[in-house]
């Protein structure tokens, strides 16, 4: 699979993961093993080898957006991967719905990133950070050929069209880009978006199409590329690794939760979210979970825990306890298809699972 200059050895890439789930390790040795590594830029100060970083913290929470979003982490994480593998491509995730959108984009790109991969929202103004750093591919997520013409259009004004384009359907984990009801409709399933994302994108450059969402096999994989899709992004899988950078109490959730414990829910950042049903939403209804109180100013959406309250959590605490392995007040985030997962691999076996088939 090529994107931009990078040449990419098999088509799976493996998504980004928000606060810790895909940092150094895993981003790392899936590159290493051939496939795109993608770090998550979320969270960066949560970081445990932040100790020589003055990152400040209160009540264990990175303090503001320049802490929450660190810099200094963001590029120690990204050295760490490379240590891991090399020149191989690499990629970082950054959520369009990030405060400090551009400058975190910035800060990946001096870090040294090779492409960046941007969803939850139309990333209409995305090459406007990158101008100094022609070598960085650019990956949309959309979820609908119209959003994909939206970003082509807006794109024009800096001579740019995207390098390739992922097209997330709602099976995937985390926040998905649609509203709930449309979740569950025949015509927004990843099979039902995809053709017509092909076909718009025919218009720009025919740039190569990935499918994200849902994805768990060979079989899966086989299927998008017989439709046209150059890849396949795939991340809840990724989670039942040696190498993934969650703690092993987050392994250990999905390995335990059942189909039916997955399940939609409404989140800080405006959009339904895939996750398990832990004791965080037992004590929500209870009444009894943590307290909102805005301390990372982590997504703009959120309006500094306006939406947080409203929805009774704080979405960068929560994925921050996950991260460190609090199950009793932690957000564990997963695709449909988490409780699949039931031991942990090495990324090489998974590789070779995906590659060949079981
Ligand atoms: C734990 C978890 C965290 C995620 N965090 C992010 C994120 O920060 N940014 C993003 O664009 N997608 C995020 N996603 C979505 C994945 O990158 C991926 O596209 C999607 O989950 C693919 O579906 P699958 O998990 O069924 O393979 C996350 C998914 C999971 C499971």
């Amino acid at each position: 699979m090529k994107i931009g200059k990078y040449e990419i050895k098999h088509p799976i890439i493996q998504g980004g993961m928000g606060v810790g789930i895909s940092w150094d390790k895993l981003a790392g040795t899936v590159s290493l093993e051939g496939g795109l590594g993608v770090i998550s830029a979320v969270g960066t100060g949560y970081y445990k080898e932040n100790k020589d970083l003055s990152i400040k913290m209160r009540r264990e929470k990175p303090v503001d957006v320049m802490n929450f979003y660190n810099k200094d982490a963001l590029k120690k994480i990204i050295d760490n991967a490379r240590k891991i593998c090399g020149d191989a491509p690499l990629a970082c995730n950054i959520l369009y719905a990030c405060n400090d959108y551009g400058r975190i984009v910035e800060d990946a790109c001096e870090a040294g990133i090779d492409i960046i991969i941007t969803g939850a929202g139309i990333p209409t103004n995305m090459p406007e950070f990158t101008k100094n750093y022609p070598d960085v591919a650019l990956i949309p997520i959309v979820s609908s050929a119209r959003a994909l013409k939206l970003i082509c259009k807006k794109w024009k004004r800096y001579n740019k069209l995207p390098d390739a384009v992922i097209v997330e359907g709602p099976l995937s984990g985390g926040h998905q880009g649609f509203s709930y009801e449309q979740c569950f409709q025949e015509e927004f399933q990843l099979e039902n978006i995809v053709p017509p994302v092909i076909e718009e994108a025919k218009n720009w450059g025919n740039p190569p199409i990935i499918a994200a969402g849902g994805i768990w096999d060979k079989n899966d994989i086989d299927k998008y590329l017989n439709m046209g899709c150059a890849g396949v992004q795939m991340a809840t899988r990724f989670i039942g690794t040696f190498e993934c950078d969650a703690d092993v109490n987050m392994k250990n959730v999905l390995i335990q939760a059942k189909s039916e414990d997955i399940k939609l829910m409404k989140s800080p950042v405006g959009l339904p979210a895939r996750g398990v049903q832990t004791n965080l939403q037992k004590s929500m209804l209870e009444g009894t979970a943590p307290k909102v109180v805005c301390i990372s100013n982590c997504v703009a959406p959120c309006h500094r825990g306006v939406e947080a309250k409203a929805v009774g959590y704080c979405i960068a605490d929560r994925l921050g306890a996950a991260y460190q392995g609090d199950v009793e007040t932690g957000l564990f985030f997963t695709g449909s298809n988490g409780y699949k997962i039931d031991k942990i691999i090495t990324v090489h076996e998974l590789m070779e699972k995906l590659i060949k088939g079981e």
